[in-house]
């Protein structure tokens, strides 16, 4: 019992955490702006990968175990839609992992650890690195929204390597933050790189409506909202 009422405060206090960060003027869900503006010249319709003819990386952070209202899941919610744009673009992938793997399974565990890690801006170790990042020109990064901001191991993978040049396409799974201004949050870190805007999808989505996540990648893909 004393669990459940943990776990229940615990979404009340994100629900409101996401109530406070949704409002951030910025749009949900929109194409990267290289293929929106592309559509506008009426040039090319292609994917952000094809449309600049470079070679590209998925890169995501993403858990598995007790998460917000799917219950227990064996595969991440980030992960899914990274998988999808790994399928649809063709593009390598690279799983962020922990070194140390402290984070528990347990929901409420987590966010606390997230919550501990976020007010000593932590910067985690990272399990494997990147082999030759210089190949990639697009790279897709993908994370679920912590707290109104990026885990704060996607600030130790964007300060690991050099971006200068390259272009970030971002995308989160959130629960109602939506992507909680996270696309100037990697520019401030990657400031030689251009970065996009966030596709931001509704984590319980991806396990519950899986096609309907697929069809939003496919349009934000093809430049279409
Ligand atoms: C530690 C933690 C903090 C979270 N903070 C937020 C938040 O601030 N806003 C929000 O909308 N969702 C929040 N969520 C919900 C996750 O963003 C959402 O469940 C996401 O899809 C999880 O992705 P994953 O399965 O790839 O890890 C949080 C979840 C966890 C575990």
């Amino acid at each position: 019992m004393k669990r459940i009422i943990a776990i229940v405060a615990a979404l009340a206090l994100l629900l409101a955490l996401a109530g406070c960060s949704a409002n951030n003027g910025t749009k949900e869900t929109t194409a990267p702006a290289s293929a929106t503006t592309a559509q506008a010249e009426g040039t090319k319709t292609d994917t952000p990968e094809k449309a600049s003819g470079s070679k590209a990386l998925v890169v995501y952070f993403s858990r598995t175990g007790e998460q917000y209202g799917v219950g227990v899941i064996e595969k991440g919610n980030t992960a899914i839609v990274a998988d999808m744009i790994v399928e649809q673009t063709g593009a390598d992938s690279f799983e962020i992992l922990p070194k140390t793997d402290n984070y528990p399974t347990t929901y409420k565990e987590l966010t606390d650890v997230a919550k501990e890690e976020q007010n000593q801006n932590a910067r985690p170790s990272i399990k494997d690195t990147v082999q030759n990042l210089e190949q990639y020109d697009t790279i897709y990064l993908g994370y679920p929204i912590w707290w109104g901001d990026l885990p704060m191991i996607c600030y130790t993978f964007l300060e690991s390597y050099d971006f200068s040049g390259k272009t970030i396409i971002p995308f989160c799974t959130h629960e109602g933050s939506g992507n909680a201004g996270t696309q100037s949050k990697i520019q401030s870190v990657v400031k030689n790189a251009t970065v996009k805007e966030v596709l931001a999808i509704t984590g319980t989505d991806t396990q519950k409506d899986p096609d309907s996540v697929k069809t939003t990648v496919t349009g934000w893909l093809n430049g279409s909202k």
